[in-house]
């Protein structure tokens, strides 16, 4: 999907420079309205962590996940409130607790959703009574991509199921206060696996007879990157849950809270990356488009073969289409944004492109930006977030004096 008109797009182009990340205030807005039924949505932020899109997000009304001393400092940036009640603004989701975020939680009082026993016993030590979730390992899991899925015996996420009495007695051994359980299974997960995970909190929450404020159905919604493929049913996968949360609910005497912990979901299609075309040319009977846009700054094709729809700003599909692979001009031949998992070069039919048009691959507003890197020594690029008629800038491009000022360290 592609929020924004090829006009809009050829304005910011000229306006802030390419290659540019341009998000849609009103897309996240909308995604956002469509999981209300949930009593929380907490975004898990790693999506796209710009305070500006952490704002908008509070301002809606959503709660954040934050993974990193440092999304801990954007969610207190974006103005959430580190240690507020239940359901409390701000968890910390981890396998691990290093020295400086476990400071951090304790200083703060900040609710840590645990993925390993190793960080009950670490958060008791320092701090008795703290909130705490468990983040389970049901046994199974999914992913668009094997790198992506985050459950069964070769992911190390979370706690194993079979494992959590053993938890729930490090719990009790510290006074910590357990608040839910959660279970994320992978990230862009289909559909019958993401309700795979319902059944298996219910069996879960049966069999240890324990009490609970809340459960979390994780993240991992997927969202159509190829045209034509299907939406999930979010109204049929909140009946699911709300079942779920019911029966539930029954065993335990009590209202239950029902949290959902998307990142993909809302921000990937509102948001495109801008990128210019610098040359053209043929090797053999393949045709290249080289851009200006590096696998650093869009690293999801190189990482996972994922799929980006891309459209040549100003053409359109009538004009005569041309195989085409669409690359960037690392020196490496994984710098190449139509390409499979494992690196298998692909084209896509598109319009020619000529030196100084416009690409925009769509879909980038999630995992794009905030898995960037600074490889060949390339600054970060410019953020924008258009909302209605406005525009306005959300990150600068980081110059590369920056860059080079971290080793400016005395010899
Ligand atoms: N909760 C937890 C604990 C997670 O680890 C993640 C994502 C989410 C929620 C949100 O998942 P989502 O709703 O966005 O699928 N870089 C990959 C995705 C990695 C996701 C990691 N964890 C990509 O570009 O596809």
């Amino acid at each position: 999907m592609n929020p924004f008109s090829s006009q809009q797009l050829a304005t910011l182009a000229e306006k802030y420079g390419a290659p540019l990340w341009v998000y849609s205030a009103e897309v996240i807005r909308e995604r956002i309205s469509q999981l209300k039924a949930f009593d929380v949505i907490r975004y898990a932020q790693k999506a796209n962590s710009n305070t500006h899109i952490l704002r908008l997000m509070r301002e809606q009304g959503v709660m954040v996940d934050a993974v990193s001393l440092g999304e801990i400092e954007r969610a207190a940036k974006a103005g959430y409130q580190l240690a507020s009640g239940e359901p409390s603004e701000v968890v910390f989701t981890a396998d691990v607790l290093d020295r400086a975020t476990l400071q951090r939680v304790v200083a703060d009082n900040i609710v840590v959703n645990a993925g390993s026993i190793d960080m009950l016993h670490q958060l008791g030590e320092l701090s008795p009574g703290h909130r705490v979730w468990l983040r389970v390992n049901p046994g199974f899991g999914h992913g668009h991509s094997n790198k992506t899925n985050t459950g069964g015996e070769n992911s190390k996420h979370g706690i194993w199921h079979g494992d959590i009495q053993q938890a729930l007695t490090v719990i009790r051994q510290y006074g910590l206060k357990l608040v839910g359980l959660h279970m994320h299974i992978g990230s862009g997960v289909d559909y019958s696996h993401l309700q795979q995970v319902c059944g298996a909190m219910v069996q879960l929450v049966a069999s240890l007879g324990e009490d609970l404020e809340a459960i979390s159905a994780g993240g991992g919604l997927s969202i159509p990157y190829r045209q034509g493929e299907p939406r999930i049913d979010i109204d049929h996968y909140f009946t699911l849950w709300d079942a779920a949360r019911k029966q539930i609910e029954q065993q335990l005497g009590h209202a239950v809270r029902l949290e959902i912990e998307p990142g993909r979901f809302l921000v990937a299609e509102s948001g495109v990356l801008l990128t210019e075309v610098r040359a053209a040319k043929n090797m053999g009977r393949q045709h290249f488009v080289l851009v200006d846009a590096y696998f650093n700054d869009l690293m999801r094709p190189s990482m996972y073969g994922s799929y980006h729809e891309i459209s040549v700003l100003g053409h359109d599909a009538q004009e005569p289409l041309l195989p085409t692979v669409v690359a960037g001009p690392l020196c490496e031949s994984g710098d190449v944004f139509t390409q499979q998992e494992g690196g298998v070069v692909e084209t896509r039919l598109l319009p020619e492109a000529k030196v100084g048009d416009l690409l925009v691959l769509h879909d980038a507003g999630a995992y794009g930006a905030t898995m960037s890197s600074n490889y060949n020594s390339r600054p970060l690029l410019a953020e924008v977030l258009v909302d209605g008629a406005q525009d306005r800038l959300i990150r600068r491009r980081q110059t590369i004096g920056e860059l080079l000022s971290l080793e400016d360290v005395a010899a």
